[in-house]
């Protein structure tokens, strides 16, 4: 498949370590005196979740979820399906979603509402991306990296048709 052409940048490797560091910082304290279950949502938080767990100081557990509402391209269908459930009973733990980018909201909404019925003892998001549009869903994200408005964005685990994620830094595709 031919690869998507590569816009502007956005946000550069070293303006991404710093909001990572600076959301770290925060997790750790609100997480003081707490155990983590950070659940990566794959595939494209891969890049955000390895870089955020070597800045997290309070003892944590990892898991990865796969999902979907996205096609081969960039519309969401607004059907969610679970491609790997976690291994790991949550009952009582404290979880941590992190996604790599918000766009409706649709997709972790649905999987928000999954994970409450096997009690938790906290659930919260955190998105190194928010699209500021009018969300279609009502979904409190408690971290947040960088607002941007609707525009396609590749690099740093994100994909356009699977392209572009090893990418170090955020780029929007050419119009
Ligand atoms: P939502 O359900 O509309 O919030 O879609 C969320 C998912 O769609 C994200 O986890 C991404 O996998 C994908 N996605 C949405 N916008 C973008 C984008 O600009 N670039 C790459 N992936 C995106
Ligand atoms: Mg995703």
């Amino acid at each position: 498949m031919e690869r998507p052409e590569l816009g502007e940048t956005l946000f550069t490797a070293e303006e991404i370590e710093e909001r990572v560091n600076d959301i770290a910082r925060r997790i750790n304290e609100d997480y003081a005196g707490k155990e983590l279950f950070m659940v990566g949502v794959l595939k494209g938080a891969f890049t955000f979740m390895a870089d955020l767990v070597r800045k997290i100081t309070v003892p944590l557990e990892i898991d990865f979820v796969a999902l979907s509402s996205y096609g081969s391209g960039t519309k969401t269908s607004g059907v969610v399906r679970i491609h790997k459930d976690l291994d790991t009973d949550i009952r009582g733990r404290h979880v941590l979603l992190v996604e790599d980018i918000i766009d409706t909201g649709l997709t972790l909404s649905y999987f928000v509402q999954v994970l409450r019925a096997r009690e938790p003892a906290s659930i919260e998001i955190c998105a190194l991306l928010e699209k500021d549009i009018e969300k279609k869903a009502d979904l409190p994200v408690k971290y947040v990296g960088f607002k941007i408005p609707d525009v396609y964005v590749v690099g740093y685990g994100l994909d356009a048709a699977q392209a572009h994620r090893e990418l170090p830094h955020i780029k929007a595709l050419k119009e």
